[in-house]
């Protein structure tokens, strides 16, 4: 089976959660960055997607691709995880994005988020701020959920 892990970031950690996510399968996948390549998605049996949450929305790149894309992949979509600080809506937002189409069997997950200062606008920064309270560089990404998350994966396909 050719899987297919597609993710888009816009500070970083999505890509660095997917990387660790990929290493944990027990299946090979092709990491694919929306924003690096325009992929042909005939040629995947599977899909896993990764995304931040950025103003209650996702990236540009992975709102076109969903826009293009979600119906033909529904069928083929075993997995989904966000990168989000308020992970008490993470499931509000998973439904926001997914326009209520996520497949009942699909595996879900937030994976927690981080800040990172040394990648944003002063504009970012002041609004983080003022959003959260955090005044520098924080990280609130979950091991745990990346384990279970990538042992759920690796029971459905094994
Ligand atoms: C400008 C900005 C807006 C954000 N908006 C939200 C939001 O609406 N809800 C939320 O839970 N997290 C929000 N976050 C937190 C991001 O989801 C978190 O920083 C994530 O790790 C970013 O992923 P990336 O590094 O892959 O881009 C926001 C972060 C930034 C910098």
């Amino acid at each position: 089976m050719k899987t297919a892990l597609l993710f888009s970031t816009k500070y970083g950690s999505t890509e660095k959660v997917a990387k660790q996510i990929a290493g944990k399968l027990n299946i090979n996948v092709e990491i694919v960055n929306l924003a690096d390549q325009n992929i042909d998605i005939k040629q995947y049996d599977a899909f896993i997607l990764g995304m931040p949450v950025l103003a209650e929305n996702t990236t540009i790149h992975m709102r076109r691709f969903l826009k293009q894309n979600l119906d033909f992949i529904t069928d083929k979509l075993i997995a989904v995880f966000l990168l989000c600080w308020n992970s008490q809506k993470w499931e509000v937002y998973l439904e926001k994005l997914f326009n209520n189409k996520l497949p009942k069997d699909c595996i879900s997950a937030c994976m927690g988020g981080e800040f990172n200062f040394d990648k944003m606008h002063d504009i970012e920064k002041n609004i983080i701020r003022d959003m959260t309270g955090v005044e520098k560089t924080t990280s609130k990404i979950s091991q745990t959920q990346i384990d279970e998350f990538a042992n759920k994966i690796n029971r459905r396909l094994g």
